[in-house]
């Protein structure tokens, strides 16, 4: 059966990667988008980087293969569906038809299929990523976790590494981490408000023994020399949040703590849409350099993934 996956444009190859390595056949269908044949749901449904997953589908088509889709993202009940179609006598026409061939209810509010003649998909509900992890709370400034899985996959990290993400936010960087990964995670945030939503999704998706969250600077870490394996976050770009004037001073201050709390053999990938500020910054910086800019597109955003390593150990 031939799948539509969806992930954050930019990430097509990593993901590309790991479900060809799982045997699926793949190839790049447009921005963001996955054509796979073969895929084994199972490697579709553990693999944190896939956003969402539709079956081709135009009006008269079976709906088979998405029933047993839904059944394989662990849903049991009786399926419910919706059509996404403007045209009311259209989306009335095909509603009823859809019941007919597959006793489905349609149900716009609570679908477990998401039928958009337009665009020739049958979207599966319970693939979708927060039907398959857990629903997270967000602010408008949160990272997505499909991009958030991406990102973290540049960063290289291996069972018992610590985590640091220093502009944490509501905490989806270092969660979806510890949903793949034996590890831990600390979320440092400014807010208060964002800290106390990333400390109800600690505890939401029962992560409290891994990852912790706790107001603070980033440019002033209350962390010891050297104690960090990985550093993964997405930055303030200066547009939702912040201003480009107050990253003149966020990035200097926060690229010196990255160089003071790294390991020897740290690894950090911030991303960022202020990109020549954050750059220049690194530049500037004796003992971190980039080593790989990975750019970016969701949600209307185009900021790229900078993957920074040391020039040499640090100082003692
Ligand atoms: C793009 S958002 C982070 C999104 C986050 N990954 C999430 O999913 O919620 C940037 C965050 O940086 C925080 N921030 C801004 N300046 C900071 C500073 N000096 N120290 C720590 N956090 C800061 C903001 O409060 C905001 O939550």
């Amino acid at each position: 059966m031939r799948l539509i996956v969806t992930c954050a444009v930019g990430l097509e190859d990593l993901l590309r990667g790991d479900l060809a390595h799982d045997g699926a056949q793949v190839t790049v269908g447009g921005d963001g988008e996955l054509l796979v044949d073969g895929a084994e749901p199972d490697a579709l449904r553990t693999n944190p980087m896939v956003d969402r997953v539709a079956l081709p589908w135009a009006v008269g088509d079976d709906l088979s293969g998405a029933e047993s889709l839904c059944r394989a993202g662990g849903f049991e009940e009786p399926i419910a569906f919706r059509v996404h179609e403007r045209d009311a006598s259209r989306r009335e026409v095909l509603v009823e038809s859809v019941e007919a061939a597959t006793g489905w209810t349609n149900d716009p509010s609570g679908w477990q299929v998401n039928l958009v003649p337009q665009a020739g998909r049958a979207e599966i509900g319970p693939l979708a990523w927060a039907s398959r992890f857990g629903a997270m709370e967000r602010l408008p400034a949160t990272t997505p976790p499909a991009v958030a899985a991406g990102v973290l996959r540049l960063a290289k990290l291996r069972p018992g590494m610590r985590l640091l993400d220093p502009c944490g936010g509501v905490g989806t960087i270092p969660i979806v981490d510890a949903l793949v990964r034996p590890g831990s995670g600390l979320v440092v945030d400014l807010s208060t408000e964002s800290i106390e939503l990333a400390q109800n999704n600690i505890r939401s998706l029962s992560l409290e023994d891994r990852v912790f969250a706790e107001v603070g600077d980033a440019t002033d870490l209350d962390l010891a020399d050297g104690c960090v394996d990985r550093v993964v976050s997405d930055v303030p770009f200066g547009k939702k949040i912040g201003s480009t004037k107050a990253n003149d001073t966020l990035y200097p201050g926060l690229v010196a703590e990255l160089a003071r709390v790294l390991a020897d053999d740290g690894r950090a990938i911030l991303i960022t849409d202020d990109k020549r500020r954050f750059a220049d910054v690194v530049a500037r910086n004796r003992s971190l350099k980039i080593v790989k800019e990975t750019p970016l597109r969701y949600n209307g955003v185009t900021p790229t993934a900078f993957s920074i390593s040391r020039v040499r150990a640090r100082r003692r």
